[in-house]
């Protein structure tokens, strides 16, 4: 007992001298291994299920919600998650996790699946992802419209360019524009 709580002290003293050194590489270049890569998707997706699985989403089919998240997600996600007919940014290139692209996601066919979907893509919208670029949308916008987000995100999974640009299109959108009570000016 004494000699392995010895050998447990001095592994962890030189796994501490070694990270103090810079051993480990923090670069988004430098993938993480496989076995921590499944590690962090496992703790990822368990948190997010454990989080999401009490939410009350709105009635998907809403095409007004739909055409708010449309709105919204054009003005503020396509750096990163790109879209149909879009070209991969310089921005979303660099990331390390990449973001996902859910335009070549396949759609779910289950109605009950598709609303977990939604309810987890609320959750992370609203509370954006630690040590991803994912940002927490929540800190600047409301609930319907995060909920119009996540419906949208889901409507896009095999979307054609032409599907997006009319879903997108301010012309077809009166009344839906991208209204913040913020003025960060970037839309
Ligand atoms: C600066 C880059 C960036 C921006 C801008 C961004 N995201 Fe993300 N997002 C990410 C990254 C990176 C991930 C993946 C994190 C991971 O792998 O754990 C992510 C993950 C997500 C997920 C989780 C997907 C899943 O399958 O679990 C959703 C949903 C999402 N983003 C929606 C959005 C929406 C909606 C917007 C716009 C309001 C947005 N994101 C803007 C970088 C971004």
């Amino acid at each position: 007992m004494k000699s392995f709580i010895i050998v447990s002290l001095a592994s962890l003293l030189i796994g501490v001298i070694a990270l103090g050194s810079g051993a480990y590489n923090m670069a988004a270049t430098e993938k993480h291994w496989l076995i921590t890569e499944k590690i962090i998707e496992w703790v990822r997706v368990s948190s997010i299920k454990s989080r999401a699985k009490d939410l009350q989403a709105p009635p998907i089919g809403d095409k007004d919600l739909l055409l708010a998240g449309a709105e919204h997600y054009a003005a503020m996600c396509i750096d990163c998650h790109s879209a149909p007919g879009h070209e991969p940014t310089e921005l979303s290139q660099g990331l390390y996790p990449q973001a996902p692209i859910f335009y070549k996601h396949e759609p779910a066919t289950d109605a009950e699946d598709k609303v977990e979907h939604i309810k987890a893509y609320f959750w992370v919208i609203k509370n954006g992802l630690k040590m991803t670029a994912m940002p927490a949308w929540g800190r600047s916008h409301d609930d319907k419209t995060i909920w119009a987000m996540a419906i949208f995100v889901d409507k896009l999974k095999g979307m054609t360019a032409e599907q997006y640009d009319k879903l997108t299109d301010a012309d077809n959108n009166h009344g839906h524009g991208h209204d913040h009570d913020h003025d960060q000016g970037h839309e």
